[in-house]
């Protein structure tokens, strides 16, 4: 049975070890989105070299040269409607979205966030949960709604926090899982094998099980 893939943009402003993962998966033709776009709001953004060398067409929306957020934003969806895009991952795209923004998009605009939300909304989540003494952490792939970091919870993973562990150690370990929970989150919204009630995501049938508890007690 040959099936519909969705048409799915990345959008970065960075590394994008997390776009390298959902191409990677995309690769697989049972896989159920194709990655059509990566986006970035940077020129510099490391990541636009690695879409390039896998001959995935590459934009950038520069957010510096344009007037305000709407000219910014009102730029990227001519984009995302030239190439026909059903579906947005958000992978360390920096930018703030507007509510006209996240309207267009509603229940077809995820992201991921290096915590297990609702804890640790905001930046620099490995130090904070570091500095609360946290015995786990993790990471959270949610559907974007406007106020930032809330939203529907698709999946999650937890990681043990070691007492040797830096931000850095930390965020190694946490993205790790990022890489795992993001291309299965993906393939439950593009199969629609997921229903919203309320905040409440239910998942009808996971192929990758998506929500994993990893945690080496005693480690
Ligand atoms: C990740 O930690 C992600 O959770 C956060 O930004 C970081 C992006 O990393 N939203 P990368 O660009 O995917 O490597």
């Amino acid at each position: 049975m040959t099936i519909r893939r969705k048409r799915t943009a990345v959008l970065i402003s960075g590394r994008g070890s997390n776009m390298r993962a959902l191409i990677a998966r995309a690769r697989d033709p049972s896989y159920p989105a194709e990655i059509v776009l990566v986006l970035s709001s940077r020129p510099d953004a490391a990541g636009l070299a690695f879409a390039k060398e896998n001959k995935i067409a590459c934009a950038v929306a520069d957010h510096k040269i344009y007037a305000g957020r709407e000219e910014f934003e009102r730029s990227m969806q001519l984009l995302l409607e030239l190439h026909r895009v059903e579906l947005i991952c958000l992978a360390g795209f920096m930018r703030m979205l507007t509510p006209w923004f996240v309207g267009q998009w509603q229940g077809r605009l995820l992201n991921i966030h290096p915590a297990l939300l609702p804890a640790y909304r905001g930046l620099n989540t490995h130090a904070r949960a570091l500095a609360d003494g946290v015995k786990i952490h993790g990471c959270t792939v949610h559907f974007v709604v406007p106020a930032m970091d809330e939203g529907p919870i698709i999946a999650q993973a937890a990681v043990a926090v070691l007492e040797s562990d830096t931000p850095d150690s930390l965020a190694a370990r946490v993205l790790l899982e990022e890489h795992m929970i993001y291309p299965a989150a993906l393939a439950c919204v593009a199969r629609g094998d997921l229903r919203i009630e309320g905040n409440r995501v239910y998942i009808n049938e996971p192929v990758v099980q998506p929500a994993s508890l990893r945690v080496p007690f005693g480690g």
